[in-house]
């Protein structure tokens, strides 16, 4: 492709994907032109090429690579997609049964590390608990970095994350922490670290087990949203994998990316509380006075249905038919989507519920409170950073990521002393 710009004719290399999608490769621009591209929000820059995850946001397809989500769902387990996405195929029975057994026998943390959590305040939200923890990780583990330690550091992560994640709940509720049990499976042993105390008897309900394993899968990856290109980019620095990853979870942390969970569940109970006025509700979010988003709904890449969402409203009515159990906010939520699905703003918008719009409702069910909400998010996308951090180490063409800027502040000025400055 060819671009004039300023009398000067530069030839753009354009790259192709496997599925047709295209980008024109501007790293000779500044050096050829002197300009730069300005893109906010990185909406029409593409940082990397990547064979991990394919998303159509037009046509609401999520496939890893290659396995569209909803077979995967389906089919898999959690431990099987992320070996998919770390390694690129689906394991053989004799891989996963060996990559389950190393990952189970890496749940427990070095005793000293418990004491970590003793340092946070009792009300401290896991999120940032999780972050330092993971941070706090590599002060374990300080090898030499080599294709082998790196290994080792994907195993610890996957298999103490959960340990992590349960410990820092347990903290917050004063209960003492419960050991990672070998002979549960992995989101079984989740759940048992969650809910088990050393008083009574814990049993583990396989139906609110296979529910963590799916949303797991469906949260695993999603290619170069925040948290993850938070991680490349972190990682670009030749950061080791438990800082890069301790970045990626503070990225997600915020509301408009995984926090938007937590949020979706304090909207459905504020429409609940306030007398369960629904149109009130979403009037405010198309108001642009009004500062208010309904939560849960839009999405940077999905201009159409979110794939996952779709599976998530099925597994939420299965969920709380099998326990028995009536959700006001599944009413609310169901309602809600009908009358946006309907509304000329959100359809001209083209914003759909996205995986955050049920997957708190879920959450909720299995008696995950609400500040966990995005501690689970931050489990299921961690065999997703985990890929995308190695496939961003092994490729060539990796540079530190240093965006460049238009500045616009003062030209130059003369320092002033301080008795000559005016107030203003
Ligand atoms: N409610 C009302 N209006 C909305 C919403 C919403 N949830 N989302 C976007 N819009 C409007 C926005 O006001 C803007 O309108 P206009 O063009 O008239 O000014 C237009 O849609 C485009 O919005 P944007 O903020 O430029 O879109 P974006 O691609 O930068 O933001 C988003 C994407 C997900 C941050 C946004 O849709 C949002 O804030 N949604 C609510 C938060 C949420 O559910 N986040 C979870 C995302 S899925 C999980 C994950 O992967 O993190």
């Amino acid at each position: 492709m060819q671009i004039e710009f300023e009398g000067k004719t530069l030839t753009l290399p354009v790259i192709k994907g496997s599925e047709g999608e295209v980008g024109i490769d501007i790293s000779q621009l500044r050096a050829k032109t002197g300009a730069i591209t300005l893109d906010p929000g990185f909406g029409n820059t593409g940082a990397c090429q990547s064979a991990i995850t394919f998303i159509d946001g037009e046509r609401g397809i999520l496939r890893y690579r290659g396995y569209p989500i909803d077979q995967l769902a389906a089919e898999s387990t959690f431990l099987e997609v992320a070996w998919l996405l770390i390694k690129g195929e689906l394991p053989t029975e004799s891989q996963l049964e060996h990559f389950s057994d190393t990952v189970t026998h890496h749940t427990m943390v070095h005793q000293d590390f418990t004491r970590l959590f003793e340092a946070f305040p009792k009300d401290a939200h896991p999120m940032p608990v999780c972050a330092a923890a993971v941070g706090a990780l590599a002060t374990f583990y300080q090898e030499p970095e080599t294709e082998q330690s790196i290994q080792e550091a994907v195993i610890r992560l996957i298999a103490k994350m959960p340990t992590i994640a349960a410990y820092s709940y347990k903290h917050s509720i004063g209960q003492p922490f419960m050991y990672p049990k070998n002979a549960l499976e992995y989101s079984s042993n989740f759940l048992n670290m969650m809910f088990a105390n050393p008083c009574e008897e814990y049993v583990v309900n396989p139906v609110l087990a296979r529910a963590v394993d799916l949303l797991l899968i469906l949260h695993a990856d999603h290619e170069q949203n925040c948290s993850t290109s938070t991680v490349r980019v972190v990682g670009s620095s030749r950061a080791n994998l438990f800082a890069s990853i301790a970045a990626g979870i503070s990225a997600l942390w915020g509301p408009l990316h995984g926090g938007a969970n937590q949020q979706v569940i304090e909207m459905l109970d504020r429409i609940e509380q306030e007398g369960g006025d629904v149109q009130k509700f979403v009037d405010r979010a198309k108001d642009k006075k009004d500062n208010s988003r309904l939560m849960g709904f839009g999405h940077r890449v999905y201009k159409n249905y979110d794939p996952r969402a779709a599976i998530l409203r099925e597994s939420c009515t299965q969920v709380l038919n099998t326990l028995g159990v009536s959700s006001r906010q599944l009413e609310i939520a169901m309602k809600l989507e009908k009358i946006a699905l309907e509304d000329e703003y959100f359809i001209s918008h083209k914003l759909y519920p996205n995986v955050d719009f049920y997957s708190g409702i879920i959450y909720r069910a299995l008696g995950v409170p609400v500040n966990m909400f995005t501690v689970m998010f931050t489990l299921g996308r961690l065999p997703g950073w985990i890929a995308q951090w190695i496939e961003m180490r092994n490729d060539p063409d990796t540079r530190i990521a240093r965006p460049r800027q238009i500045y616009t502040g003062a030209t130059e000025r003369s320092y002033a002393p301080i008795e000559q400055r005016s107030s203003s």
